[in-house]
């Protein structure tokens, strides 16, 4: 069995691969253009892909041996499942390991876009600290405010319990069902989205991106949202119109943003660059050492599985089981 592995990953998966399959892999840190995807995967078995990895119709039907794509994230929206599916293609995805740490880091932006951090850090470092200053980066205070939670799965969930140490209300929106339980637990309140924006002092979101969610926080919902609102976007970049944000920020509409993901990664439109009160992350919510070894050790797991012709542990499209692809 041949497997692709489409960017520099841990050199313990790597071993770990190669004592079962024949391994290549990309060794340069970019991402590979649609026709090297095409060429590298058209006579292997399996790929372990990052996100950045668009894997749409054309290149698994170019490559007629691939039984599993093994994706390193939790989010699989760089990879059309429907073809997959409808060609046999196993697809996986890392869910669980890295809930904590993504909440970990909604937190960071949230605390560093609400008190200023990224301002005040180039502030110092440029030698303009000449006295204290009882108006100096004024920011916003974080206990007892009410924080919305665009999504309650997984990482909205972690996000939520660790707001309890700052005494905040917190109200959600989901257009899943969650369990009563789960709901008690954490004390949270559903609410309908609109008025979610309304009342919020922070807004985190942890959906997927589907066509559902892409432009979620838009013109129309930004103007919901009080002036001193903070927007934290740890999930995916779409699900934010960028240019109503940039809008909505320049204008006032709200207090400022924390950003780990864009629009048309790995581009950021340059107009943020210049916004102060948004802070931006290039991407890293699930970027501790810990977190991306497992992810990295999850989506090995789950590529020699099927290679094995065992069903691995977290298949996105489990229809795909009874018709997928043998040699
Ligand atoms: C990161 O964004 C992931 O989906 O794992």
């Amino acid at each position: 069995m041949k497997v692709y592995v489409t960017r520099p990953v841990f050199d313990e998966t790597i071993e770990r691969l190669k004592r079962e399959v024949d391994v290549e892999l990309n060794s340069e840190e970019r991402i590979l253009s649609k026709k090297e995807l095409i060429d590298r995967l058209r006579d292997k078995d399996g790929a372990l892909t990052l996100l950045t990895d668009a894997v749409d119709l054309e290149v698994l039907q170019s490559a007629p041996r691939l039984k599993v794509v093994a994706n390193f994230a939790v989010g699989f929206n760089n990879v059309e499942i429907d073809s997959a599916t409808g060609l046999g293609v196993a697809v996986t995805n890392t869910p669980g390991v890295l809930t904590e740490t993504t909440a970990d880091f909604a937190w960071t932006l949230l605390m560093a876009a609400a008190r200023r951090v990224a301002e005040a850090d180039k502030f110092a470092r440029a030698g303009k600290f000449k006295s204290w200053g009882p108006k100096m980066f004024l920011g916003h205070d974080i206990y007892g405010k009410t924080l919305g939670l665009i999504g309650l799965g997984r990482i909205g969930q972690a996000v939520a319990r660790r707001a309890s140490g700052f005494n905040m209300r917190v109200v959600f929106h989901d257009t899943e069902a969650i369990p009563e339980r789960v709901v008690d637990e954490l004390g949270v309140t559903r609410l309908p989205l609109d008025e979610l924006l309304k009342i919020s002092d922070f807004i985190s979101l942890h959906v997927p991106l589907f066509p559902e969610t892409q432009h979620l926080l838009n013109d129309r919902t930004f103007a919901l949202m009080k002036p001193n609102c903070i927007v934290i976007n740890t999930s995916r970049g779409p699900v934010v119109d960028e240019k109503a944000l940039v809008r909505a920020v320049k204008d006032r509409k709200i207090a400022g943003a924390g950003l780990d993901v864009f629009e048309r990664e790995p581009e950021i439109d340059p107009e943020l660059f210049e916004i102060e009160n948004v802070v931006l992350a290039p991407h890293i919510a699930s970027a501790s050492h810990e977190t991306r070894l497992k992810m990295c050790t999850m989506a090995a797991d789950n590529l020699l599985a099927v290679l094995k012709g065992q069903r691995p542990p977290n298949l996105v499209n489990p229809e795909v089981w009874d018709h997928r692809r043998h040699d």
